[in-house]
């Protein structure tokens, strides 16, 4: 059973049939309005989210499918000491396909290995997401037509920012791009992303504190939230919270046709009239991860022989 719980399940072929079904899903939504009816997403919520969970549903209800939905661990079984593992095999039994976010990294994969239905992760604890990087894939591919070449700015947590660390990994199987990893000294890019991912492939990357030193280099800026919820600390947080603010002026020495991409919700870090910038991208990012969501569902009921 093909589940998706990390951006590297897909290979690089995979990824560009998502991208073209996401955009015959822009260009004709009615051909896919019934291409699910009958079908059940469970949406298993552990955590807070607007946007995952919420574009997840709206998907499935746009291809003619169903939702039932879990969320906040105080209103299920989670909350009486059930397993995630038990729960993987209850929900198969009334759904066709899950979709999970949980605050320990490994959740979604056990649920895969125990559910006999398709698993998406929507995140898990500071691990990965892989599906923010289906919207930020998108994102690029519509803004700046390739996934090579490119220098790619990754800005703020990028400790336990765990769309970074999918995001790094998916950009690292295209030729010729570069990181730039910008954050305070105790949030940097965990040493495994570095070690398995970046010097695995020899994939050029610089780290740095200094946002506006590198500015003028970026044809991408990834812009992070700080973590508030996986710090040990408030102190740490509140010292670190405002680390980096993207303001209009800040953006003077960018590049014209730079990117701004920010997987949401924003805090402090990027300043509200940066918004009306046309290189701000963060909301046509909220779009996109819902059609490439509506892809992913599909193709993972397809596979599965729930759909034709
Ligand atoms: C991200 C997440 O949950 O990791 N949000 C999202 O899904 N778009 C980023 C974040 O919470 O900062």
């Amino acid at each position: 059973m093909k589940s998706l719980i990390d951006i590297l399940d897909l290979t690089t072929e995979e990824l560009d049939e998502l991208i073209a079904t996401a955009e015959d899903i822009i260009a004709n939504p009615s051909k896919y309005a019934e291409a699910c009816r009958g079908k059940k997403l469970a949406s298993l919520f552990f955590e807070p989210s607007t946007r995952t969970r919420m574009s997840f549903e709206a998907a499935m209800y746009e291809l003619g499918g169903n939702v039932i939905s879990v969320t906040g661990a105080g209103t299920s079984s989670a909350a009486k000491g059930e397993s995630v593992a038990d729960t993987a095999k209850t929900v198969s039994c009334y759904t066709d396909i899950i979709a999970i976010r949980h605050p320990k990294e490994g959740a979604a994969y056990v649920t895969a290995k125990n559910a006999t239905i398709p698993v998406i992760n929507a995140g898990d604890g500071g691990h990965c997401h892989p599906t923010q990087t289906l919207a930020d894939l998108l994102t690029i591919w519509r803004e700046k037509g390739r996934f090579t070449n490119l220098t790619i700015g990754v800005c703020g947590d990028l400790k336990f920012g765990r769309t970074v660390h999918s995001l790094i990994n998916a950009m690292s199987r295209y030729e010729g791009n570069r990181f730039v990893l910008i954050s305070p000294e105790e949030l940097k890019v965990p040493s495994y992303v570095k070690k398995d991912v970046l010097q695995q492939k020899g994939i050029p990357y610089v780290q740095t504190t200094d946002l506006m030193a590198v500015m003028p280099e970026l044809d991408i800026l990834y812009m992070t939230r700080v973590q508030r919820e996986r710090f040990f600390n408030e102190e740490d947080y509140l010292r670190l919270k405002d680390s980096y603010i993207l303001t209009v002026d800040k953006l003077k020495t960018a590049k014209s046709d730079l990117a701004i991409l920010h997987p949401l919700p924003r805090v402090n870090e990027i300043s509200v009239a940066v918004d009306d910038d046309p290189r701000a991208c963060y909301f046509k990012q909220v779009l996109n991860g819902k059609y490439m969501r509506m892809a992913l569902i599909l193709k993972l009921l397809k596979e599965a022989g729930q759909i034709k």
